[in-house]
């Protein structure tokens, strides 16, 4: 007989309640590495594991962010066992089906983004878990709720997993109106962080980490407080409305390519794409840490070309970038292609972004950034809980207000990097006069 199969596993503090209620909706909320995604996956495991039938979802804003972090978890970290036994199986979907986790009882779980969720919300379920419930809309958990009612469990539930954001946030406010259930989860309830009184070895390190961060991150990441960042350079980027899902771009539409250099801080290309009217859209973006600009260089030419070398989409009518002269030759050594010195001056450039995010006079913004622009997350940068990406930069991009410094004038010099490439892409279109041009 084959042995039983054993999983230890301590729920405390928030996630004990957590499995507890039975409220309809509940928002667990806390700083980074509390053991928030463990906890929900767990309770939804448990619960297709103990009765047949159970129909639950799983889902993030992206199918893309899912795959790499959440469903991670959930096979390393709470199914393991149960997968490795044959009482679960991973099925990848099809035309028809969504992706899911079909347990050997018949209970489901279906996974994917809602960037996808067309086919993932044509059924009903008995749970829900949605994690890094920040990132979506509130048109989004109301979809949710409306299928919530599969009946299979004694009562139906919305679990909500998230880092805190800004106090004006629809979750906080949904929380604050009484629609959802407050649960507040801590590093002490994290069992790898904290054992018998004391920090672990793994949970001083984390901290530690946690420690170098500043501003509304430090409050929120380090001691899950809901504050909004004071002084943001950015105030009126509004991520429900510039942040926006893939389409695809019309290859007559003029592309750009915007970088800015760095090796311990992460190197950024971007290849962006503007429509007749002018709108730019950030398409796609390399933001990565510890690589080689020849490295990079490839990395790229494998995303543009084909093995042939020939190009499958436009070319860029230009490469903007960042001055470091040794980093620029190499990179038009390994591209083969020249590139051009951005207009790096800070003030007018930021001001020409900040008019670019305001509507314009048809109502739309002119500057866009597709939700799933990243190519690849930089992991070493989303374990220090530092933006991995230009859209999480601008969100955390805020003036230095040192006293002595004039107010408004310059922002803080961290994590600015994409602040900086995008910068540059702007300057190029908004403002003039630049000497030097080579145009490819
Ligand atoms: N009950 C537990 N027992 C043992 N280890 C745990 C437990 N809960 C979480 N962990 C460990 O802590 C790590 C962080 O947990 P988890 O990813 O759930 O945190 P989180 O609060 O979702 O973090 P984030 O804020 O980054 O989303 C996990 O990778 C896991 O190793
Ligand atoms: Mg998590």
């Amino acid at each position: 007989m084959a042995a039983p199969t054993v999983h230890r596993y301590e729920p405390r503090g928030a996630v004990l309640e957590l499995f507890r209620r039975k409220d309809g909706e509940i928002l667990l909320s806390g700083a980074a590495g509390t053991g928030k995604s463990v906890g929900a996956l767990m309770k939804v495991h448990l619960a297709c594991l103990a009765r047949p039938g159970v129909r639950a979802l799983l889902v993030r804003k992206t199918h893309a962010s899912l795959t790499a972090s959440t469903l991670v978890t959930f096979r390393q970290m709470v199914a393991a066992e149960a997968l490795q036994a044959g009482l679960v199986r991973f099925y990848g979907g099809s035309a028809q089906e969504p992706a899911s986790f079909k347990y050997a009882n018949g209970s489901v779980i279906v996974v994917g983004g809602l960037d996808r969720a067309t086919r993932l919300l044509s059924t009903e379920f008995d749970l829900a878990f949605v994690d890094e419930a920040i990132e979506v809309t509130e048109e989004d958990l109301d979809t949710i709720v409306t299928r919530l009612r599969h009946g299979k469990l004694s009562y139906q539930q919305l679990i909500l997993a998230t880092n805190p954001g800004p106090p004006t946030h629809h979750l906080k406010l949904r929380a604050d109106a009484g629609r959802t259930v407050f649960l507040y989860s801590t590093h002490e309830d994290n069992p790898r962080m904290y054992q018998d009184g004391q920090w672990t070895d793994y949970g001083r390190d984390y901290l530690a980490k946690l420690d170098t961060l500043t501003g509304a991150r430090y409050e929120r990441m380090r001691w899950g407080k809901w504050v909004s960042a004071e002084g943001l350079v950015y105030e009126t980027f509004d991520p429900a409305i510039h942040l926006v899902d893939r389409f695809d771009v019309p290859d007559t539409w003029t592309r750009w390519w915007s970088v800015d250099f760095g090796y311990s801080n992460p190197f950024v290309w971007q290849d962006w794409a503007e429509d007749p009217d002018g709108r730019l859209y950030l398409v796609r973006e390399i933001y990565k840490t510890k690589t080689l600009v020849e490295d990079h260089a490839k990395h790229i030419l494998s995303l543009v070309k084909d093995q042939h070398g020939g190009w499958i989409g436009p070319r860029p009518r230009a490469v903007l970038c960042d001055h470091d002269a040794e980093d620029r030759a190499t990179l038009e050594r390994h591209l083969g292609m020249s590139t051009v010195a951005a207009k790096k001056t800070v003030s007018d450039g930021i001001q020409a972004v900040q008019t670019r995010w305001r509507a314009a006079g048809d109502g739309k913004p002119r500057l866009y950034l597709m939700r799933d622009a990243l190519i690849e997350r930089d992991t070493e940068l989303s374990d220090a809980k530092k933006p991995t990406g230009t859209a999480e930069e601008v969100l955390a991009y805020v003036w230095d207000n040192q006293p002595g410094k004039p107010p408004k004038e310059t922002p803080v010099k961290q994590n600015d990097h994409g602040m900086d490439a995008m910068r540059y892409m702007v300057a190029e279109r908004d403002l003039g006069g630049r000497p030097g041009v080579r145009w490819l």
